[in-house]
């Protein structure tokens, strides 16, 4: 029988333990922690998974704010944004929204955060010391995939974890991670080269579907048994829904969730998790910005 991986409700769990740290820290005359973030344009997804940060903040008790700036801001005045916000001291960590319009430069951006605010993990100087293994911000989507697997007790050493996407946000993080010690997976990283990709899925103990393909994942690409996370996030157009979409993963649900031993459902499996990782970024940078522990 097939069990879920409940980011949901882990997600209210998770974020029930922050509400209560803020709590104490607010009773005892602390300013809440600051989370700010970009937005640049009226990109409609980023619109949301803003939107979804921002309640997200304000229900555990942090500051929250969004500064929107028009789409066709210069690279430069986006820069000196950076640059005030490095400097408040009341801004404990920030994230810029991407996709970021064409004529500004996302890598140069991303490597003005200071990277003590970079609670989204992107800049260099983070992925580097991920990698080296030091102390560091980890991108929230991967590190929600973690969380989801320890939180629910899944067996990962020496397992075979195939990871589908190789992107500087999910797939590569997410490899780097889960061979790590303390998760001590065997893994493999699949992209759009790799060949036969179906033979190398179905040697999966653990398949992380980061590759941003709707439902690309079928059935026969899963061996029995396995666990199956799927990150990926796609609104596809249903008129019978309010919203006139509804979203599907990178995973066929309909048909590879009876193999599964374990997965995640789409929404409501790495999505949630995401924005809590976000938030336990936050409250690190906050600590540090303000000395504690
Ligand atoms: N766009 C898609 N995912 C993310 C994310 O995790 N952080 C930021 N800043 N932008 C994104």
């Amino acid at each position: 029988m097939v069990q879920l991986l409940d980011g949901k409700a882990l997600a209210l769990q998770i974020k029930d333990e922050i509400a209560n740290e803020v709590r104490q820290l607010t009773a005892k005359g602390m300013r809440a922690p600051h989370l700010v973030a970009v937005i640049v344009g009226e990109d409609g997804a980023s619109q949301t998974y803003v939107a979804n940060k921002e309640r997200s903040s304000k229900e555990v008790g942090f500051t929250s704010s969004v500064y929107r700036l028009p789409a066709n801001i210069t690279e430069e005045k986006l820069l000196e944004t950076i640059n005030f916000m490095n400097n408040d001291s009341e801004i404990d960590g920030f994230i810029i929204q991407l996709p970021l319009p064409k004529h500004i430069n996302e890598q140069h951006v991303i490597n003005a955060i200071s990277p003590e605010k970079d609670v989204d993990g992107f800049t260099a100087i983070n992925v580097g010391r991920m990698v080296l293994g030091e102390d560091a911000y980890v991108p929230a989507t991967p590190m929600g995939v973690c969380t989801l697997l320890k939180r629910y007790g899944i067996e990962t050493a020496g397992k075979h974890c195939v990871v589908l996407g190789r992107s500087n946000i999910v797939g590569t993080p997410a490899a780097n991670l889960l061979s790590r010690k303390g998760f001590d997976c065997t893994v493999t990283m699949c992209h759009s080269k790799t060949q036969n990709l179906a033979d190398m899925t179905r040697q999966a103990d653990i398949l992380v579907a980061a590759i941003g393909k709707p439902e690309f994942v079928t059935a026969e690409m899963v061996k029995e048994g396995a666990v199956v996370v799927d990150v990926g996030i796609h609104r596809i157009p249903d008129e019978t829904k309010k919203s006139g979409y509804r979203i599907i993963g990178d995973v066929k649900h309909s048909e590879v969730d009876e193999k599964c031993s374990w997965v995640t459902p789409v929404p409501g499996g790495v999505g949630p998790l995401t924005i809590c990782s976000l938030l336990e970024n936050t409250m690190k940078a906050y600590k540090r910005n303000n000395n504690i522990e």
